[in-house]
């Protein structure tokens, strides 16, 4: 999905702080109730102070009635009374005796008190054989809701700012923790560590971090395998220029002794030509790798090419024999010239050179619903099972110690493999039946482009 993290950020932060500022309501609300009726033991108080009263009151003994009123009096530094009361109806319907029952002149002991009044109200405790109240001012110790402010306080402004960091902090790490992890990843990738993926670190997620994550461990995969294709290119140079290069430091020397002058100069012509195929070889080796050229994209017509490179090869090697299949034309778009051209060029003088003198090398151009295939096979010793691969490596020769004086550096299927991969060809080499080495090319027609 897109904007997958913008979605679960959105999830999180509006249906988190929505649910959360609801709960905090709902809280402050129950605590302000909680808080605002009596305490069960002042309660139990004032009903046994309003039970005291009735029973002084029935006893009919006033002095001990006054007496007791005057020391709750002072001992709670209040107001206290004993009302009687009676209903006179004055118009309408007969009064109920529910409404005589229910009436209170104060607040009963069961009400909760309002915590913003600023005044102490005044309590009544009816007396159970009815139409009388033992009143009293709330003593101010009985007075609910004293820490009321602090609770406020700290349920309305530090829960939901603490409850907010932590979200605050969840989501940070959510963000921050991937994206530690690549900048790990990128400082240990810039010295040199091209191993470095993050992709598995971040766990399982499928999001915009991801996504980094993945493009990240791409050009990791890219980068990395470039800079070492590069620096194994540039040590098989070194290494492949030593011997040429000892060659010519010996024959410099010989002609400095006057020795064999002509035959010394050839040596150096040759020598020096042999440097110049293997520097300018791996060169454009490195920069196909490297570029992944732009090539110009162009219609070829196969059988014409690939009769002109049959021609130069005939000239070069005509003490072998080749048989030729190709059909009247065939046409491919979007393809180059000089890419194809080189890499057949190669095979084919490789097939030539593996081939004894007087047999056959066979070249074949067959036509498949959407590709062209070229087989060039010759009558050589082939190549060992196990190298069939390998021989498409810079610098790859079957046999490195027969081979060190000719000038064969094995950079030629290399160069092949690369210039028939950016017109989107392949190549494949096996063995043939009865001995030899079999290369196919496969080249697609690409006629989708066709105008
Ligand atoms: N037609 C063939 N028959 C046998 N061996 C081959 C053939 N073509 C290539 N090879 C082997 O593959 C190696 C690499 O070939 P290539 O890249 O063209 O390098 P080079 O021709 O410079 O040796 C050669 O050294 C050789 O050992
Ligand atoms: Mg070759």
């Amino acid at each position: 999905m897109n904007k997958r993290l913008f979605w679960k950020l959105c999830l999180i932060i509006a249906t988190g702080v929505v649910a959360l500022f609801y709960a905090i309501n709902m809280l402050a609300q129950h605590t302000e109730e909680d808080m605002s009726m009596l305490a069960p033991e002042d309660r139990q108080q004032l009903n046994d102070w309003g039970q005291q009263a009735e029973k002084l009151y029935y006893a009919g003994n006033k002095a001990a009635l006054h007496d007791w009123l005057e020391t709750l009096k002072k001992q709670e530094n209040t107001w206290v009374s004993i009302v009687e009361y009676e209903f006179t109806k004055i118009a309408g319907d007969p009064l109920n005796d529910i409404y005589t029952e229910r009436f209170f002149l104060g607040r009963s002991v069961d009400w909760k008190i309002h915590l913003y009044l600023n005044y102490n109200p005044v309590m009544d405790i009816p007396f159970e054989q009815g139409q009388k109240s033992f009143l009293i001012k709330l003593p101010k110790r009985m007075r609910p809701g004293s820490y009321w402010q602090t609770t406020r306080f700290i349920l309305k402004i530090i829960l939901p700012m603490l409850l907010l960091s932590l979200l605050s902090w969840v989501l940070y790490h959510h963000i921050m923790d991937p994206l530690k992890k690549l900048e790990r990843a990128t400082r240990e990738f810039s010295k040199g560590h091209f191993a470095v993926r993050v992709n598995q670190s971040i766990g399982k997620r499928n999001d915009e971090i991801s996504q980094l994550a993945n493009t990240f461990d791409q050009m990791a995969h890219r980068i990395g395998a470039l800079i070492n294709s590069q620096r194994q290119l540039i040590a098989d140079l070194s290494h492949e220029l030593r011997p040429p290069l000892t060659r010519l430091d010996i024959a410099v020397q010989s002609l400095q002794d006057q020795h064999n002058c002509l035959q010394n100069l050839e040596r150096v012509e040759r020598e020096s030509k042999q440097i110049r195929k293997l520097v300018d070889d791996t060169l454009t080796l490195a920069w196909l790798e490297n570029e992944r050229p732009d090539i110009q994209l162009e219609t070829v017509e196969l059988v014409d090419l690939i009769d002109v490179i049959i021609d130069d090869a005939q000239f070069e090697f005509p003490q072998n024999k080749m048989r030729i299949k190709l059909p009247d034309s065939a046409l491919i778009q979007q393809s180059n010239h000089r890419a194809i051209g080189q890499a057949t060029e190669n095979i084919l003088r490789n097939a030539l050179r593996y081939t004894p003198n007087n047999k056959t090398v066979e070249i074949i151009l067959s036509e498949e619903p959407k590709e062209f295939i070229l087989s060039i096979g010759d009558e050589g010793p082939g190549v060992p099972e196990d190298m069939l691969e390998s021989i498409f490596q810079p610098f790859f020769r079957v046999d490195k110690a027969r081979m060190a004086h000719t000038n064969s550096f094995g950079l030629g299927l290399a160069l092949a493999k690369r210039q028939l991969e950016s017109v989107a060809a392949r190549i494949k080499a096996s063995n043939k039946p009865n001995g030899g080495l079999l290369m196919q090319i496969y080249l697609p027609k690409n006629d989708k482009f066709k105008t």
